[in-house]
């Protein structure tokens, strides 16, 4: 690219002022980037600070439990990274002298850091000539050279790698990695791309092939499962019922309410078998109020229904999984947000 020095100008003059960026502490680098993985920088920073602020370093997360990570999380999405988070904060802490590494092949051992994150560690902490090549740089790159490679096709990867090799090597690997971030982020976005003010406005091909709105491409539709989740509150005196959620797959270790799945949508009538086999005490319940949320996920669609059932006789359950506790405890746990939502909305 013959505009290395014209986007790192752009960058200077342009930056947005972000506490990860006037930093070169690994473990802060490290936080942020698994935070910006799940949201945008506004609410992202958000998380960052509350992150920073309970945790101020490496050795502060790793002597939580992982229920006071998750509860943080709460609202981020995605809890494998979570608690891959605090996975990898113990391992510093007990296994590397609580000193992150500063090269890129031993960072990727690390739960949760993929290419991306350790290429964006050994460039901002160490200032290692490795592109660090999120979303906001595929698509950059996409128009610059107007490519039609799709993005989410591992291969790509190898192609926009040693595109960008050269170009970090020009100049300072973390102003350049921030620089094209930025640019992806702010002026080369998806939709309504600034292009007037861009820096790399003459020489961007799809700019010049008309070709903007088409790149970059990618191939894969997710497919969208739905499920049928009924949820049921259970109030008795000021005590609601919880559990937490094992296995493999979403909210894994998160609570929730007492969870009947079903194969279609159910109404309270078609639960009545399914009720008794989790509460053995169900002649006193009385439903008072039934509320139905959707809640999308990358990979599924969940249908909601809550029932709310008042009953006057302490309620049994099948399982021994089940924790009472007084609704005004419920913030104490971490809940999906749209559990979370919903026992705040009580
Ligand atoms: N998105 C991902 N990483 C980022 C960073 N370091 N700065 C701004 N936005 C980002």
């Amino acid at each position: 690219m013959e505009n290395v020095l014209d986007l790192t100008k752009w960058y200077k003059k342009n930056f947005r002022d972000l506490p990860w960026r006037t930093t070169n502490d690994p473990y802060k680098i490290w936080l942020s980037e698994i935070i910006l993985q799940q949201t945008q920088v506004v609410q992202g920073l958000a998380y960052y600070h509350r992150f920073i602020t309970e945790y101020p370093t490496v050795a502060k997360l790793a002597e939580a439990s992982e229920e006071q990570v998750l509860r943080l999380w709460q609202g981020l999405g995605y809890y494998s990274r979570a608690r891959n988070l605090h996975k990898t904060a113990k391992l510093i802490t007990n296994e590397y002298q609580g000193v992150f590494p500063n090269e890129k092949c031993e960072l990727l051992k690390l739960p949760g850091v993929g290419d991306y994150t350790a290429s964006a560690i050994v460039s901002f902490a160490f200032n290692k000539p490795h592109p660090a090549i999120d979303g906001n740089v595929f698509r950059v790159i996409s128009r610059y050279y107007d490519i039609n490679l799709p993005i989410d096709e591992p291969a790509t990867r190898k192609v926009f790698l040693e595109i960008l090799q050269p170009m970090i090597e020009q100049t300072s690997p973390a102003l350049f990695n921030n620089a094209i971030m930025e640019l992806g982020a702010t002026l080369c976005k998806n939709d309504h791309p600034n292009c007037s003010v861009c820096p790399l406005y003459i020489d961007c091909q799809a700019r010049i092939n008309e070709t903007i709105a088409l790149r970059p491409v990618k191939n894969k539709k997710v497919k969208k499962r739905n499920r049928y989740f009924n949820y049921l509150l259970i109030r008795y005196k000021d005590n609601i019922y919880i559990q937490k959620r094992f296995g493999k797959g979403i909210w894994e270790n998160l609570f929730e309410l007492p969870l009947i799945e079903t194969e279609a949508p159910a109404d309270w009538k078609n639960l009545s078998n399914s009720i008794a086999s989790t509460v053995s005490n169900t002649k006193g319940f009385n439903l008072v109020k039934q509320t139905s949320l959707k809640h999308v996920l990358t990979h599924q669609t969940l249908f909601c229904q809550f029932f709310e059932i008042y009953t006057t006789e302490k309620p049994v359950f099948v399982s021994e999984n089940c924790l009472e506790i007084e609704l005004k405890d419920s913030t104490k746990y971490p809940f999906p947000i749209l559990i979370s939502n919903f026992l705040l909305s009580l």
